[in-house]
């Protein structure tokens, strides 16, 4: 009798503690993503860049590469798509959407900065006059405010290269159409020649970084 009551003051608890949690990584999830570092299915993305001399300095991912395999595509495209949840507060995805704190993303990849018809962008957006691209959705989804000074999106940035361009695969897959693949990065190639960079991978990393903790939902 009397453990029974323990039982159920502890399922209380521990209801309110999951409850707790709950609320916790839903905020986290808008304002620090803080997604698994290991992507399980495909090798850490390298940087290219970071010459022998001085520090490693970050280059661009190799998308010419990156995109051009289609099973590695598709399964970039599926992480990406998962990844923009983070981005649902403000932003709709499908052909047609809603504004919303941001501008529908439908058929961003590939379009000028600040021209969705109907969304009142900032001055500063406007001052960023580049195509949404490869490299030019890489640099801001790092580091928005970094990158454009002023912009109203109030979103700390994907700091993870892998979940970065997975969410620019993401983009680009939705495109109506999205700039054609620029070519390779030769300094990638000799890390190419290689088994797809597995070997480097490991030996890079003996041991597997913070397990993965689940995904908001
Ligand atoms: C807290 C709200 C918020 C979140 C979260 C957010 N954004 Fe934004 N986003 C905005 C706002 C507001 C703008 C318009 C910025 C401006 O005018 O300066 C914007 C602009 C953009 C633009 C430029 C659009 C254009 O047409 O020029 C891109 C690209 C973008 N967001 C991508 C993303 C992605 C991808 C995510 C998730 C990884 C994300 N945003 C998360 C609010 C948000």
């Amino acid at each position: 009798m009397s453990d029974l009551k323990v039982n159920s003051i502890a399922g209380v608890l521990l209801a309110s503690v999951l409850g707790v949690m709950g609320v916790g990584t839903a905020a986290d999830a808008v304002f620090h993503p803080h997604w698994p570092e290991k992507a399980g299915f495909m090798p850490e993305i390298a940087e290219a860049g970071g010459g022998p001399s001085g520090p490693a300095q970050e280059g661009p991912p190799d998308f010419g590469r990156l995109f051009a395999d289609p099973v590695q595509y598709a399964e970039l495209v599926a992480r990406g798509e998962r990844g923009v949840g983070v981005c649902k507060s403000c932003h709709t995805f499908q052909a047609g959407g809603a504004d919303g704190i941001g501008p529908n993303l439908h058929d961003v990849f590939g379009r000028r900065a600040a021209t969705h018809p109907g969304f009142s962008f900032s001055q500063a957006m406007h001052e960023h006059t580049v195509v949404w691209s490869y490299d030019t959705l890489n640099e801001y989804l790092r580091s928005p405010s970094q990158v454009v000074r002023g912009t109203r999106m109030a979103f700390a940035g994907i700091r993870n290269t892998n979940d970065r361009v997975a969410v620019l695969a993401y983009l680009r897959s939705i495109a109506p159409s999205p700039p054609a693949l620029p070519a390779p990065l030769p300094e990638a190639a000799p890390a190419a020649a290689a088994p797809a960079g597995a070997a480097a991978g490991a030996a890079a990393s003996p041991a597997p970084a913070t397990p993965a903790t689940p995904a908001p939902h």
